[in-house]
């Protein structure tokens, strides 16, 4: 039985040794290692060793199988590393997939959004995330000792400059910069030193609107923001106003959309809004008795989340990718 497992062994490597290609390769190791090779078949021929010989004939197979499987390796590398080896090229097969990444579930948001006042002949606006609070706050007709301005509530950066609390900013460094009439919206981040949970977050976006024109009313502003709700969240959502304050808007509404929420109807608040207050205009330098408008400012996270029924906003700025992969 040695003698034999020795002959076995040497024809093995000496075979291996001619092999040139990955088939023949297979060829070799189906003969030697295969289920039905010679080394398996040399297998059944123990139960006819003496039992003094057995421990040694056992080993002698155990390395034989070994030596081989090492050397098969060893031809295989040797193989692969020899261009006569491989198989030609075929032009005609598929590529490697190349992954792509996606765009974040808010700059979906932002484009739809986007895209809907576009076609409402609204331009598309910009102005400073970091900003002096004159255009958050008194531009706004936000006086010094509003609530709003607590250095608890706001990102101040010493001197008078501040991350900006809210996009309706823009609407002042637009009329600074444009004269009327205007039609806009402005995008963007705004940061507040709001605790995260489920819906905090110390920076969002938001969507501002404003119109400038010689007649403009709560009707024009109704109008404007239904039309919006029905092409961006379909053709049975509704909008509702309910009476609130801005300082920088009078009147000012709450505006609340009607949304599909997991197949049930309801009304979600997604903004504020109103007409321009006075004052704003006087402090441009706008004539009050030839322009009147309107402003909004709508909430994006708010809206994505109740597109996509996310219950956290946290998730939205994780970048865990098996989150954001799913929209
Ligand atoms: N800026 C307000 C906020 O962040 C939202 C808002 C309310 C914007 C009324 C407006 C408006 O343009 O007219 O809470």
């Amino acid at each position: 039985m040695l003698a034999m497992l020795d002959t076995l062994q040497e024809d093995a490597i000496s075979e291996l040794g001619s092999v040139d290609s990955i088939n023949g390769l297979e060829l070799w190791r189906v003969a030697y290692l295969g289920s039905k090779g010679r080394l398996k078949s040399a297998m059944p021929l123990m139960k006819d060793v003496s039992k003094e010989e057995k421990p040694a004939v056992g080993k002698r197979l155990n390395q034989v199988k070994h030596a081989l499987e090492n050397a098969f390796d060893t031809r295989k590398q040797e193989l692969a590393g020899s261009a006569s080896a491989r198989a030609p090229m075929d032009v005609t097969e598929p590529g490697n997939d190349v992954a792509l990444g996606r765009r974040h579930i808010i700059t979906n948001t932002i484009d739809g959004i986007t895209e809907v006042f576009s076609r409402m002949g609204f331009s598309i606006a910009y102005g400073p995330e970091v900003e002096d609070e004159y255009h958050n706050f008194n531009a706004l007709n936000i006086p010094d000792d509003h609530p709003a301005r607590d250095p608890i509530d706001n990102f101040f950066m010493g001197g008078d400059r501040m991350l900006r609390s809210q996009t309706s900013t823009v609407q002042i460094r637009v009329m600074e910069s444009t004269p009327p009439p205007i039609k806009i919206i402005a995008v963007g981040r705004v940061y507040r030193p709001d605790t995260h949970d489920a819906t905090h977050f110390s920076m969002f976006h938001q969507c501002e609107g404003l119109l400038v024109a010689p007649k403009v009313s709560m009707v024009d502003l109704k109008t404007t923001l239904f039309q919006f709700a029905k092409s961006y969240f379909g053709e049975e959502a509704e909008v509702r106003f309910r009476p609130s304050f801005f300082p920088f808007t009078e009147p000012s509404a709450e505006v609340d959309m009607k949304m599909k929420i997991k197949g049930k109807w309801q009304w979600v608040e997604i903004g504020g809004c109103g007409l321009v207050d006075p004052n704003v205009f006087e402090q441009l330098g706008y004539d009050n008795d030839k322009w009147q408008g309107y402003a909004f400012g709508l909430g994006i996270e708010r809206v994505a989340m109740l597109k996509y029924g996310i219950q956290d906003i946290r998730w939205l700025f994780e970048n865990d990718a098996r989150f954001l992969r799913q929209f």
